[in-house]
């Protein structure tokens, strides 16, 4: 997590430079931020907590840092805010990662005056001392080399900055008068397209004697705006029928994959948090649609599977942001094992997008809410499409992505029955939410937007589980959402639904035909195996409303990312 961004040339508004770049890579932390700026022979430091506000006026200065954090070591104060300095005043520092070792290298810092409780920095003092008989690119990467775990760093002494990176993602650009450097390149593209992305072990120092090749790349800058809605949940959730209609413009990707998966011996779909659902779900649509096996992990897990992988395995790595470490981290181990793998994500340039074989990009346009919509509808779609791919039935694949994305249009006209729905449960303690078969994983799914955005306690369960336990915590009036859509599974949710309703439960019908089962019922057309797709989007809806209700803002939930880099 965390975003970095600094500017060293000639340019001397290097500081406002940084704050604009730091507003884009916000997603990757939003606890506290700071901008360091050089001016006279000193840094000054401006570091606060909270949001970063529109605009912030900053003198003229030609060498800034800046980072925006999300808080591991040490609370959210200013003091742990970034950038750290040294004890001299002259090193500033910005860090993402986590320094597993720090409290063993903090001994070693006998004389020093350590400001804040972070493992950041340490990382700054031990550099001070070795800067005694070193100069900085040598301190820097003496110190590196020292620390255990995976870190970006980007340091300046106030005539260079030099960064080194291992396993967190950094990016260096070229412009007409300077070098910038960032945790994200889209962050980068307005002032460059001139770019290097660092690998682990990489340390440069950014001064005009630069000499690694810079590549021009052709893409293009994508600004997130509100346009005319109040939080981009809400606009995100808009887009989604578009995005749906993006998916099947072109089927090249989806056909590709399907043959891999066809000869692989054994396909692994891996992802984490909404992307997991997504991946769950592949396991149901596979067999359902295509008669096949896949295999199923949640990213953090997949290194302890990992041991019967062979140069014959298939990995699909789906991800929104292509950084989730969870990911990135498995992944590469199955790439030593020779393993294909394959990267289902919605942003070009990222780590996993570089790690892949195959390439398969989601169009949904840049996703700034943390709680993850169109991605996971995009996603969703593809995996539908692989599906329907593989069992030569990629027309019935199109015409179920079409008919559900203009049921998510008919949604969107009447979100207001939603919103009624928030505004008579935002103040329970707990909601269930039911589903069997492929609407097992839209339990789950919907489960996480509600405690995303609203924080209230949310459970998923295979609608047959909740009997053989939790059924002990449904009271009178607690809400169970039931998903009902029109497959095999119809008789045994109402079964459950039944059960649910016996012991007082105030049962939330989501599907295509009401029942007097439900005390509350929000239809949802049948449209085939993608009625998945309009159930998601109705959770999406109502962990927004419930947010709105309770007077939270849905975009930047508390204590969460967008972008997960650390362990
Ligand atoms: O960028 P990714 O898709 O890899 O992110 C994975 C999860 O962190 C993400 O889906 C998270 O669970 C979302 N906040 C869910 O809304």
């Amino acid at each position: 997590m965390c975003g970095i961004f600094g500017y060293i040339g000639s340019d001397n508004n290097a500081a406002d430079k940084v704050f604009k770049g730091l507003i884009d890579i916000e997603y990757r932390g939003y606890d506290s931020w700071g901008v360091s700026y050089f001016q006279g022979n000193s840094f000054k430091t401006v570091k606060k907590t909270g949001f970063l506000p529109s605009i912030f006026n900053f003198p003229s200065s030609s060498i800034s840092i800046g980072h925006t954090r999300w808080a591991t070591h040490g609370g959210v104060t200013e003091i742990n805010a970034h950038p750290h300095l040294s004890c001299d005043n002259k090193l500033v520092l910005v860090h993402n990662g986590i320094v597993e070792n720090y409290r063993e290298l903090k001994k070693e810092l006998t004389n020093h005056k350590i400001k804040s409780e972070t493992d950041s920095e340490i990382i700054i003092h031990l550099i001070e001392d070795q800067l005694q008989d070193k100069n900085l690119k040598d301190a820097v990467s003496e110190v590196f080399n020292k620390l255990e775990g995976l870190n970006a760093i980007v340091i300046s002494d106030g005539k260079e900055i030099v960064v080194c990176k291992k396993g967190s993602p950094l990016v260096l650009g070229k412009t007409e008068n300077g070098y910038v450097v960032a945790s994200d390149p889209n962050a980068i593209l307005p002032l460059t397209k001139k770019l290097i992305f660092l690998e682990d072990g990489d340390l440069f120092s950014l001064d005009a004697g630069l000499d690694p090749e810079f590549k021009e790349i052709d893409w293009q800058y994508t600004k997130a705006d509100l346009d005319k809605f109040p939080h981009f949940m809400l606009k995100e959730i808009y887009e989604q029928p578009q995005v749906l209609y993006n998916q099947i413009q072109s089927l090249d990707a989806a056909r590709e994959i399907a043959e891999e998966i066809k000869a692989a011996f054994g396909t692994y779909f891996v992802g984490c948090g909404s992307a997991s659902y997504t991946c769950l779900l592949a396991e149901y649509a596979f067999s359902k649609i295509s008669k096949k096996h896949i295999n199923f992990s949640i990213g953090s897990e997949f290194d302890y599977k990992e041991d019967f992988l062979t140069n014959k395995s298939l990995l699909i790595a789906v991800s929104q942001s292509g950084e989730t470490i969870d990911v990135v981290e498995p992944v590469a181990h199955a790439k030593k094992r020779g393993v294909k793998i394959v990267a289902l994500t919605n942003t070009l340039g990222s780590t996993l997008y570089r790690m892949a074989d195959i390439k398969h990009l989601l169009n949904a346009g840049p996703e700034k809410a943390v709680a993850s919509t169109k991605a996971v509808i995009a996603m969703v779609a593809n995996i539908l499409l692989y599906a329907y791919s593989l069992a030569g039935k990629l027309d019935l694949g199109i015409k179920v992505i079409e008919d559900s994305a203009r049921e998510i249009e008919n949604i969107i006209k009447r979100q207001d029955e939603i919103k009624k729905l928030a505004d008579k449960i935002y103040n329970v303690q707990h909601i269930f939410v039911l589903g069997r078969g492929i609407s097992y994983p839209v339990a789950l799914e919907a489960t996480l937007k509600i405690k995303e955005t609203s924080y209230i306690h949310a459970e998923g369960f295979a609608s047959g589980e909740l009997k053989h336990g939790c059924l002990a915590l449904v009271d009178k009036g607690t809400p169970v959402i039931v998903f009902l859509p029109n497959d095999e599974t119809k008789a045994a949710v109402l079964a459950n639904a039944m059960e649910v309703k016996a012991r007082g439960a105030f049962v939330i019908g989501v599907g295509f035909e009401n029942n007097p089962v439900f005390d509350f019922f929000f239809e949802v057309k049948d449209v085939g195996a993608s009625s998945v797709l309009p159930h998601i989007v109705f959770a999406q809806f109502l962990g927004y409303f419930l947010a709105i209700k309770l007077g939270l803002n849905p975009d930047k939930p508390r204590n969460l990312a967008k972008s997960v880099t650390v362990k």
